[in-house]
């Protein structure tokens, strides 16, 4: 298996420990060096993770002062004060419950008038930051890390991607209806995702065994956009019992 390294994986029982052993891992690191670049993820997993932030934060634990962030997506066409846009999402669980400055807060502008400048300006910015210090993954059901769904190439960088049926389904629980979720969004790649200096993934429940067993067993293969974390000299799997329960738990 020359060039694949092995990624470890911390089995929990469940997802309130997942939450805190993730969130464990942000502490550490802004513990360790203040100004740190930290890329972020939306979604339902990551939730419980930011409130135990935000508690760290409260009780004088923990400040976000000197550090940067840069999420992993946003949809095409909503705006930043879109309730359902990740903006709004990071601005409500995170950013504005906790100590961070606001200029230092990034994500991917879905309404950019030249979308297509739009991923480019992004990773410019990320350079110019020093790159990802640590990035926080969340997994889709079918293997999809940011918004890189099966298909996405190794050497994929910011862009804008057309989500699949099955994403658009998944991620409509947070609309009104189906038909209002965007059927686009700007993404960090692969090759994005692969730069930052330490990974941390986080997967819970069921619905996520397949993905993860696929992402962690199988082949490197843009079918299983999450296989390419094997490429990566140090990513930390964070999964609790439901996920973990199709690992042979072999190493
Ligand atoms: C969100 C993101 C996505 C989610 C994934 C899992 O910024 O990048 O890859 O992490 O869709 O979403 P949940 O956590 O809602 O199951």
């Amino acid at each position: 298996m020359g060039g694949i390294n092995v990624i470890e994986i911390e089995i929990v029982p469940d997802h309130e420990s997942a939450s805190a052993r993730v969130a464990g891992f942000i502490v550490e690191q802004i513990r360790r060096k203040p100004a740190s670049v930290l890329g972020l993820a939306t979604g339902g997993t990551p939730e419980r993770t930011y409130e135990l932030l935000v508690e760290k934060v409260d009780a004088g634990h923990l400040s976000f002062s000197q550090a940067t962030t840069f999420n992993l997506d946003e949809y095409v066409g909503l705006r930043p004060d879109h309730p359902q846009s990740y903006h709004a999402y990071m601005r409500s669980r995170l950013f504005g419950a906790t100590d961070f400055d606001a200029e230092r807060t990034h994500l991917p502008k879905g309404t950019a008038d030249e979308l297509s400048d739009a991923g480019g300006q992004y990773e410019a910015l990320i350079a110019e930051a020093g790159g990802i210090d640590l990035q926080l993954l969340g997994l889709g059901a079918n293997g999809h890390i940011g918004f890189n769904e099966p298909g996405a190439t190794e050497g994929s960088r910011t862009r804008v991607v057309d989500l699949t049926e099955e994403t658009i389904a998944a991620n409509s629980r947070f609309f009104d209806s189906p038909e209002d979720v965007p059927r686009r969004a700007l993404t960090m790649g692969i090759a994005t995702i692969l730069e930052a200096r330490e990974i941390v993934l986080i997967a819970t429940g069921e619905s996520k065994a397949e993905a993860v067993e696929r992402a962690l067993r199988g082949p490197v293969t843009p079918q299983m956009p999450a296989s390419f974390l094997q490429q990566h000299p140090s990513v930390t799997f964070v999964l609790d019992e439901a996920a973990a329960s199709l690992l042979d738990k072999r190493a």
